[in-house]
């Protein structure tokens, strides 16, 4: 298996130049990137600031943070390894009161994706793994070889929106008389057994996506995204999040407008804002990416 600090993994920052003009707009201030991922944004994000500017970054994922910080190489970033539901305890260590901009990145990244040893991806084989954390939390495996039927077709259908989600969870029920499903690409062939290719897609497609979002409990965590925003943005400062499904974006749009109703918040964009036709051409995984932006007023 690969090591992450062996290979040079990549990950191509979504609508850069568009966030960083809207959430960068005082070059002294302190910003926090919530999904640090591979340091993409903020590498953007640091070339507008000041000396006196700070970046506070955040991951869940360790590798990540080790491999931001080298390609960032900037004092001004400081990293935590936690959840971004936990920036207060991120700020309140470095002695902040509140940032004037937040980024929320949501989903994985590419490197994730493409890193086979993390499990995330039907096209690269690898143990069930699917943790942002691999150091704690139930796994994919887990779910597969040891979730009820019932459980897994329900995941399925609301995570993943798979319309065969219960000829697939039958399938993975009856394979696991077999044996343990150890790998993503043994998973993929159990799917593709009861649900032939068509079309581009592939039909694991929808089931990795149900799955990585059940392993992170990422619905639950988005859901609650929102809500920290008044204890961590000062006034006039911004939040942008970058959604990448159209449930995540759902959440996130009522989350907001929820912020909305409290006078206390302005949405910076009525219309959600969406990769050029370019960028998608240059990098696919931009194609459904939709940005959202709140301004905190008072
Ligand atoms: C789309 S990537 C971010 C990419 C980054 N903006 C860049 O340009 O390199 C999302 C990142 O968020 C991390 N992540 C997911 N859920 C998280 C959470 N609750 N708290 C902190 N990080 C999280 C993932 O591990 C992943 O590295």
């Amino acid at each position: 298996m690969q090591n992450p600090s062996q290979k040079q993994w990549s990950h191509s920052p979504i609508l850069a130049a568009e966030i960083t003009k809207l959430l960068i707009t005082k070059p002294s201030a302190v910003y926090l990137d919530a999904t640090l991922g591979l340091g993409g944004h903020t590498a953007y994000f640091t070339r507008q600031l000041s000396a006196g500017g700070i970046i506070i970054g955040l991951d869940k994922d360790k590798n990540a943070i080790s491999m931001a910080e080298a390609k960032v190489n900037d004092a001004r970033l400081k990293t935590f390894n936690l959840s971004y539901l936990q920036a207060g305890e991120a700020l309140a260590s470095l002695g902040i009161m509140g940032v004037q901009g937040a980024l929320f990145d949501l989903g994985l990244s590419s490197y994730q994706l493409d890193d086979g040893a993390r499990g995330f991806s039907f096209l690269n084989d690898g143990p069930l793994d699917m943790r942002f954390d691999n150091a704690k939390g139930i796994t994919a495996d887990d779910i597969v070889n040891a979730w009820p039927v019932s459980k897994i077709e329900e995941i399925l259908l609301k995570y993943g929106e798979e319309r065969a989600a219960s000829k697939i969870a039958l399938a993975i029920f009856q394979a696991r008389a077999n044996g343990r499903i150890e790998s993503t690409f043994q998973l993929a062939k159990i799917i593709e057994s009861v649900l032939p290719r068509q079309g581009k897609t592939h039909p694991a497609t929808k089931t990795f996506q149900a799955l990585r979002i059940a392993v992170n409990d990422e619905l639950n965590t988005v859901e609650a995204a929102p809500k920290i925003l008044p204890n961590i943005i000062l006034a006039g400062g911004r939040a942008a999040f970058l959604t990448f499904h159209s449930t995540e974006d759902r959440i996130i749009k009522y989350g907001l407008k929820e912020l909305t109703q409290s006078g206390n918040w302005q949405l910076v964009n009525k219309k959600v804002i969406e990769p050029t036709f370019e960028e998608i051409k240059q990098n696919p995984r931009a194609r459904s990416a939709k940005l959202r932006v709140i301004e905190r007023l008072k």
